[in-house]
């Protein structure tokens, strides 16, 4: 089979990278994909918002799957405008149609899916400019910190926690009558805030049936400690410790079946990945938000932990035989490390020669940002290099991705020391 993979992260060449192992696989192209995954497929300058070109591709290429990556062309709507095309409707796409995407697309669409289907969720509000005030009244009855979120996708920065009333007054004014976030914040969801742990929980859905994925723990600020600003993710292990059988099994009756059956119950198509961010609120799981895609650097977390075929798994999805489809985890832990440039997130530098790839490692390199020219290759991103290890323990994974990190170089070099550490104690539970 030929697959085109459309994104160009770490996740993307983490897919390209698993799938390249199934014994059925044809040709892997991916729309752009980086340094990386040109080791497994062939990289084609297409944008992976370009559906005309992506159409045009798909069918002068005979591809027979695609996979869609990030977020926002799902919300965009790439599904559907195969479905839509007669030439490109019988080619199956792994990601959901716009109705479905709304799940990350919109915050109040998430909250309101949540309400009716009685999914556990921190208690809400949404306001628009016209109830601007009584935004501002709503911000009066809460405790603090508050929690104010941009409606649409705001590239994972719509989320604002300020600890006092004021500040939730300031920022609840600048989204609402000042357009910080454009139209991305012309609705703002106001939400109860959830003390407890974070943890990402990851579906595979076919529409009828589906497949929980391991778990894993994303960490999102750039400081050691988890300080500083928010990043896109600069690590992240798998399993979770503390999301053992007990927790795990509250979070599919809770959360994971009304959720699948309330996309059934609303006549809502979804084949595709369902990222679940949990807080564990004393041993109970919420619903932070639900992604359409798979998390980044989550996904070079998981994969290396699953046996099973992922080209097969796809093809359930595409034929709805999701269920009948092997599906083995390797017991083991990954820790993923995530190189950045210097300055990330905020202002950085790109085109630094990168050095120090070993070929016999066990440790796996991930290209996030990354371009290959002339037979060497170079910094393109703020994200640059996820490594993933897999140990018997967090500290034995941790250790292999640290040693790793130190090898490769290049100008600017920084990643988290402290991937992990706070789960440490914890042991790991052989979550299945
Ligand atoms: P989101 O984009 O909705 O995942 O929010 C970004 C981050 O904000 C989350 O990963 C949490 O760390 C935090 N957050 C979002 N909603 C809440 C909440 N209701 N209570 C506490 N923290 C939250
Ligand atoms: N690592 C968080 C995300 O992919 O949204």
């Amino acid at each position: 089979m030929n697959i085109l993979i459309i994104g160009s992260g770490g996740r993307e060449h983490a897919f390209s990278w698993k799938l390249a192992q199934s014994p059925r696989i044809g040709q892997i192209y991916i729309a752009p994909g980086n340094a990386g995954t040109s080791a497994f497929g062939i990289n084609v300058p297409i944008s992976p918002t370009d559906f005309a070109s992506i159409g045009d591709f798909v069918r002068s290429n005979e591809i027979d799957l695609v996979v869609v990556g990030p977020e926002e062309p799902l919300v965009k709507g790439i599904h559907d405008y195969f479905l839509d095309n007669p030439y490109l409707k019988n080619t199956p796409v792994i990601g959901p149609q716009k109705a479905g995407a709304q799940l990350e697309g919109s915050k109040d669409f998430s909250k309101q899916f949540m309400q009716r289907h009685q999914i556990p969720t921190a208690a809400y509000a949404t306001f628009t400019p016209a109830t601007l005030d009584a935004g501002l009244r709503f911000l009066e009855t809460l405790q603090p910190p508050y929690v104010l979120k941009a409606d649409g996708l705001a590239g994972g920065k719509g989320v604002v926690i300020p600890s006092t009333l004021g500040a939730a007054k300031t920022e609840l004014t600048a989204m609402l009558r000042d357009s910080k976030f454009g139209n991305a914040g012309s609705k703002v969801v106001i939400e109860e805030f959830l003390h407890g742990i974070e943890l990402s929980v990851f579906v595979l859905c076919d529409g009828v049936s589906y497949k929980v994925l391991p778990s894993a723990k994303d960490y999102k600020r750039i400081g050691v400690g988890d300080t500083g600003l928010n990043t896109g993710g600069m690590g992240a292990v798998s399993p979770v410790p503390f999301a053992d059988a007990e927790f795990m099994s509250k979070v599919e009756e809770r959360i994971i079946i009304p959720t699948v059956e309330g996309l059934k119950k609303d006549g809502i198509p979804y084949q595709g990945f369902i990222f679940i961010g949990l807080m564990n609120c004393g041993g109970d799981p919420y619903v932070i938000e639900y992604n359409c895609r798979m998390g980044d650097p989550e996904t070079e977390a998981v994969l290396p932990r699953i046996k099973s075929d992922l080209l097969d798994l796809f093809e359930g999805i595409a034929t709805q035989t999701l269920d009948a489809r092997a599906y083995e985890t390797d017991e083991r832990t990954a820790v993923t490390v995530m190189l950045v440039a210097g300055g990330y997130p905020g202002e950085y530098e790109k085109g630094k020669l990168i050095s120090g790839f070993s070929a016999d490692s066990t440790s796996l390199a991930f290209h996030a940002g990354t371009l290959e020219k002339d037979g060497k290759v170079y910094t393109n991103g703020g994200r640059v290099i996820a490594i993933t290890s897999l140990g018997q323990s967090i500290a034995e994974a941790k250790k292999a991705s640290f040693a790793y990190a130190e090898k490769i170089k290049y100008e600017g070099k920084y990643y988290r020391n402290d991937i992990g550490m706070d789960l440490e104690s914890v042991g790991n539970p052989g979550e299945k």
